[in-house]
Formats: structure tokens, C-alpha cells, sequence
């Protein structure tokens, strides 16, 4: 086991009943105006929006609006963002959404702060030294985001996805209300699964040893998301199914299943993020459904012992090898309807250079095997053929 640091400084507010609580958090914090930062108009919809405009109108709070972040946000709505929060002279962010609005959201709290331009975050010219108060209120369960620093952002002109992690923007209040995801369609819960079995599987492969507690951890949380999300598949509206879906997707990346780990191998996330960056129709989960059974087949000779592990406990595969437990991994994704070759997400062959390009801007990358651009065409071919 690895030595760390471990601090959240998030106050998560969890269960039924929590998004009309946050102007009390708000006013509690002697906010007094916030700059409401929401996506398409999926809240609208399904009720968060109008519970949020009265919690701050009885808290006397005021709000400017910026609607519009996609998914797979950009960093042009970001910066049109922080201008109003500029102009507008908000004491806090408060983003309302899935992963792309509240990513946004920590974007514009740091970029405020900052005298030049917000991307030089995500391309490491620079760190964040401060930044507004940011309070989310999470709508789509799946990528952590809601109890972490990180942000990940397309910048459309470069083709780049990067993201940035500070200690900065993790968000001061997060509330995580699992009814408000009764209204979301089956594949968004198919990616948000996706997404948190591979942010705990980065970890649980980064080649850490002696891990035994946090395995476990990591096993359970895997399990958690397979059960919740066939019951889910079953019946949206299944409360217990959505809440342990919820815990664990935050569980996997807010820090906890990393513990004692090599900060995780983050390969498969780094080529994901140039397929969506290319096409940002493919949403993350899903194209990592694709990558990481991919990534795993080319290097799982670097630790068979694990793979054959997970197979084991997750799969309860006895005397797997690796290539088994990896297809049964497979398997799975093909149950709930996720893809599994770049082909299915629209890719045709001759995107693998492209791609390939992209992802390679930053290498080398990964932790169990260090992966250069070569590898990383190796994996992207694996990823393109295989059903
Ligand atoms: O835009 P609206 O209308 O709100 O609709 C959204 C969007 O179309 C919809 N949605 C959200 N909540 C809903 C809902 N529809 C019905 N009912 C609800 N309750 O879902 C669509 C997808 O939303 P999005 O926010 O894009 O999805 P997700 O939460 O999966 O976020 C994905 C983004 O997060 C990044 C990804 O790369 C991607 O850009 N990631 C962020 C990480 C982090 N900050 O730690 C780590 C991850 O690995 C990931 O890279
Ligand atoms: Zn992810």
C-alpha cells in the first residue's frame, strides 16, 4: 500500500427532499447573488428548476442565468460564463446538472479569479490559486464530479478534452437528491454506470500492491452499480436502486477507492476523451465501454493475477484467466445496452489516426504499463475490431 493525503472538504447532502434546501446552505454562507449555470433544459422538465428558483427566493437570494452547456462542454460556453459572473458580480456558482454543467461550473468558479484565459488551466500553463464558492445541485449520477476537484472540458477549436484538478474547485455544498434521476433515460443510467465502474477500475489496475482493504472496497462498489443497474433498467423509479446507484458513483471518485493506491492509471479515460472530444455526440460512458475493455486486453500481462481477481469476484468466474474475465466484463455491457467497438459509436477505421493524434498530445500515459502513441493505435485497433 501506497502512503497519501486524504481530504474532502465537500459537505455532500445526500437523499429525498434536498434540492429545496439549498438556499439555506446559500444564506447560511452569506451568499446574497449567485450565477445559475444549467445545461439543455432537463431540469426544467422534470421540476429541479422550479424547487431551486423558490428555495432562493425564500432565502433571499438573488440569481443571473446561463443556460446551454452541452454535454461534453465547451470551454467558449465557460468563458461566456465567466463574463457574467464578472459583470454581474455573483459571490458564488451555484450549477445545476449532470457532469458537463457542473464541470462548466468549476471552470467558471477558478476562471473568474483568474486575470487570463481559463483554458490555460486545462493545458497546465497555469493552476488555480482561488475561486468562487461553487454549490451544485447533481441531477445525472456517474462521473463524481459532484465530490471532487476535477473538470474536464472540450476546447472545440483544438480538438483538445482536457481537464485540470484543484483543490479550489471542489464544490462547497453538493446535493445529491436521487428522485430528481427518475427522469432519466435508461442509456444516461447505462453511461453514468460505465463511467463509475471505469473511474474505480483505474485504480483497482494501476499495479498498486497490498491494496486488500480498498480492493474490497472497490469490489463492492463494482457490485453495488452491476445490481442497482439492472434493477434500474427494471424500474426508474426503484428509490433504493437510484440511492446506492448514486453513493456509489460518488464513491468512485471522490477519492475514497483510491486510498493506498498509485493515483490510478488513467490511460483508458485519456483515449476516451480524444474519441469524444472528435465526436462530441459520443458521451464518455460510452465510449469508455468501449476503451477499457480494450485498454485491459493489451496490457493485462502486466498483472494477470488481478484481472484473474476480478474475475473471480466480480464475475465469480473460478480459475479465469484474464482474457475471460475481460470478456465477461464485455458481456455485461452488452446486457445493459452499452457498446463495445468503436464501430457502434460511428467510428469508421480511418479515424483511428485521427484519433490516435488526439489522444496522443499526452503521452506518455498510464500507470500499469506506460503507454506511447503506438500503444495507443494498438488499443484504438482492438477497440475498432473486436465485438
Ligand atoms: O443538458 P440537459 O438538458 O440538462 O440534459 C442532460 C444531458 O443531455 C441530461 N440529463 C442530466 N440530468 C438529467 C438529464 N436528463 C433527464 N433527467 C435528468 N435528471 O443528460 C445528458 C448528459 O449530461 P452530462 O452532464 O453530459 O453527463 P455526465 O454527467 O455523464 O457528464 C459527462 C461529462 O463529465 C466528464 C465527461 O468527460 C463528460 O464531459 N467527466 C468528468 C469527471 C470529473 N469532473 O471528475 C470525471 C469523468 O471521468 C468524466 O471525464
Ligand atoms: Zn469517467
Amino acid at each position: 500500500m501506497e502512503n497519501f493525503v486524504f481530504y474532502n472538504p465537500t459537505k455532500l447532502v445526500f437523499g429525498k427532499n434536498t434540492v429545496e434546501q439549498i438556499g439555506e446552505y446559500l444564506k447560511k454562507d452569506k451568499i446574497k447573488k449567485v450565477l445559475l449555470l444549467a445545461g439543455g433544459g432537463s431540469i426544467k422538465k422534470n421540476g429541479v428548476y422550479e424547487k431551486v428558483v423558490r428555495s432562493l427566493i425564500e432565502n433571499s437570494i438573488e440569481k443571473v442565468e446561463v443556460w446551454g452547456v452541452r454535454a461534453n462542454p465547451v470551454v467558449s460556453k465557460v468563458r461566456e460564463a465567466i463574463d457574467v459572473a464578472r459583470k454581474e458580480k455573483v459571490d458564488a456558482i451555484l450549477a445545476v446538472g449532470g457532469g458537463s454543467v457542473i464541470d462548466s461550473g468549476k471552470a467558471v468558479a477558478a476562471g473568474v479569479m483568474y486575470e487570463g484565459d481559463v483554458w490555460d488551466f486545462y493545458q497546465g500553463k497555469a493552476t488555480p490559486k482561488d475561486a468562487l464558492p461553487l454549490y451544485t445541485i447533481l441531477t445525472l449520477s456517474a462521473t463524481g464530479t459532484e465530490m471532487n476537484g476535477g473538470t474536464v472540458v472540450t476546447n472545440e477549436e483544438l480538438l483538445e478534452k482536457f481537464s485540470f484538478w484543484s483543490i479550489h474547485t471542489f464544490p462547497k455544498v453538493s446535493i445529491v437528491d436521487p428522485e430528481v434521476q427518475y427522469s432519466l433515460p435508461p442509456h444516461q443510467t447505462v453511461n453514468g454506470a460505465v463511467d463509475a465502474i471505469s473511474h474505480v477500475m483505474e485504480y483497482y489496475f494501476d499495479g498498486a500492491k497490498r491494496t486488500d482493504l480498498i480492493d474490497r472496497v472497490d469490489e463492492s462498489i463494482i457490485l453495488t452499480l452491476m445490481e442497482t443497474t439492472e434493477a434500474l433498467l427494471n424500474d426508474p423509479k426503484d428509490y433504493d436502486a437510484r440511492a446506492n446507484f448514486a453513493l456509489s458513483t460518488t464513491l468512485a471518485l471522490n477519492g475514497i477507492s483510491g486510498l493506498g493506491h498509485r493515483g490510478g492509471d488513467w490511460s483508458s479515460h485519456a483515449i476516451e476523451h480524444a474519441l469524444s472530444a472528435l465526436n462530441p455526440e459520443v458521451a464518455h460512458g460510452a465510449g469508455l465501454a468501449v476503451v477499457f475493455p480494450a485498454w485491459m486486453k493489451y496490457v493485462y500481462k502486466a498483472n494477470p493475477t488481478k484481472f484473474r481477481r476480478f474475475g473471480r469476484t466480480i464475475f465469480r468466474l473460478k480459475n479465469s484467466t484474464p482474457t475471460q474475465a475481460i470478456d465477461a466484463l464485455k458481456r455485461w455491457y452488452k446486457k445493459i445496452g452499452a457498446p463495445t467497438t468503436l464501430k457502434e459509436l460511428g467510428f469508421k477505421r480511418e479515424d483511428i489516426e485521427t484519433l490516435t493524434e488526439i489522444a496522443a498530445k499526452t503521452v506518455p500515459m498510464g500507470k500499469l504499463v506506460k503507454l506511447e502513441k503506438e500503444d495507443i493505435r494498438k488499443i484504438l485497433e482492438i477497440a475498432y475490431e473486436e465485438e
